[in-house]
């Protein structure tokens, strides 16, 4: 039983900023004397639309969204989105190239198998997925219709430092778990895809960013709720949104731009991973799992190397109020994941436990 709140380093859904936690709670029951709690309002009201419409206004602005692109919110989590990219995109050419860096990645492109000819254009299998390739390595064919890859690896830890030069193939890329962390040339990208549990609300709503051009080519069995051109012509409205989810986003964003906006989040967000990751070099107890240039600053993964002593540190750290730091099955030891709402005291405070974990297990 904890009387405070504790630090939540889950991978997702994941820890909200406390001040939109309690602005929410303010305004649970009557949203600023509408009477009413925006979980209970119809979508189509006025006041609930302005709430829609400054969320994605916020949004664009933030991450300077150009008008070639559009934002919709859609759900189904960004799973449904392995399906309804190639759905989408792939009738171009048939064909897709995916880069393999981790276990979403690799699902992605199991599901868009169903949907056409999907190719690997790299993979870092051959080492546990602890690296991200180099642009040299990377095989995209001009017969793409798209390049898909996974911009943050959540499970190994491991994130893109680059953007993929393509040679005018669609780029593509699931940002899931690092959205909003540091400024995007949105332009370069076909479509950006993200589920919102990690970096912006709870989980409801999926963010796609979508340059017009490419939307209306879908396969002709394409359901209708997948349709990017749908969403965009509905303004993600053709049926009823994630209403809710989309105010958190709301909340959410204006807390982002209280932070300095994208530019202060990447500052802050650069800091506090390196907080951690200096700590893990000098340890002689922890290492970290991914190589030191592939180091992703959302999800840091280590391990002592023990399995006994990792599960033991687990519980002991979740005792002491920073829960969810066991790793993925998929990689083992332990992950501790600070997303935007992590703050930096508590990566400062779990350092301090990691050290005096070292001390006691020297
Ligand atoms: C990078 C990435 N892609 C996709 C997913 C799947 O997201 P969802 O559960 O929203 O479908 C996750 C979830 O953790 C993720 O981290």
């Amino acid at each position: 039983m904890f009387k405070e709140r504790i630090y939540n380093f889950s991978a997702g859904p994941s820890m909200l900023p406390l001040s939109v936690l309690e602005q929410a709670a303010a305004e649970m029951t009557n949203y600023r004397g509408s009477g009413m709690s925006v979980m209970e309002m119809s979508h189509r009201s006025k006041v609930y639309i302005s709430i829609f419409d400054e969320t994605k206004a916020d949004f664009k602005k933030i991450l300077r969204v150009p008008d070639t692109h559009e934002v919709v919110f859609m759900q189904g989590g960004a799973w449904l989105q392995f399906a309804a990219v190639p759905m989408n995109l792939i009738s171009a050419t048939g064909k897709a190239d995916y880069a393999v860096t981790g276990n979403f990645s690799s699902l992605a492109m199991k599901e868009a198998k169903k949907y056409g000819e999907i190719r690997v254009a790299a993979s870092s299998e051959d080492k546990n997925h602890t690296y991200i390739p180099a642009q040299s390595e990377l095989k995209i064919s001009p017969d793409a219709a798209y390049f898909h890859y996974c911009a943050n690896n959540t499970v190994y830890g491991t994130e893109w430092k680059y953007i993929p030069e393509t040679n005018g193939v669609t780029l593509v890329s699931d940002m899931s778990s690092n959205i909003l962390t540091k400024p995007v040339d949105v332009a370069k990208y076909g479509i950006i895809y993200a589920g919102a549990q990690k970096n912006m609300a709870p989980a409801g709503v999926t963010v796609v960013i979508i340059d017009k051009k490419l939307a209306g080519k879908e396969l002709p069995y394409t359901p209708t709720m997948m349709r990017y051109q749908t969403m965009i012509e509905s303004d993600s409205m053709h049926n009823t949104p994630p209403c809710y989810t989309i105010y958190m986003l709301g909340l959410v964003l204006k807390w982002l731009d209280a932070q300095g906006g994208i530019k202060g989040m990447e500052k802050i967000k650069t800091a506090k991973a390196k907080i951690l990751y200096d700590y893990l070099d000098e340890s002689r107890l922890f290492k970290g799992c991914a190589a030191r240039e592939a180091r992703s600053d959302m999800n840091v993964t280590f391990r002592t190397g023990n399995e006994a002593l990792d599960e033991t540190f687990a519980k002991d750290a979740a005792k002491a109020g920073f829960d969810n730091l066991k790793g993925h099955r998929a990689v083992g030891g332990m992950r501790a994941s600070i997303y935007n709402a992590m703050p930096t005291e508590g990566v400062q405070k779990l350092v301090e436990f990691m050290k005096d974990f070292e001390i006691k297990n020297k």
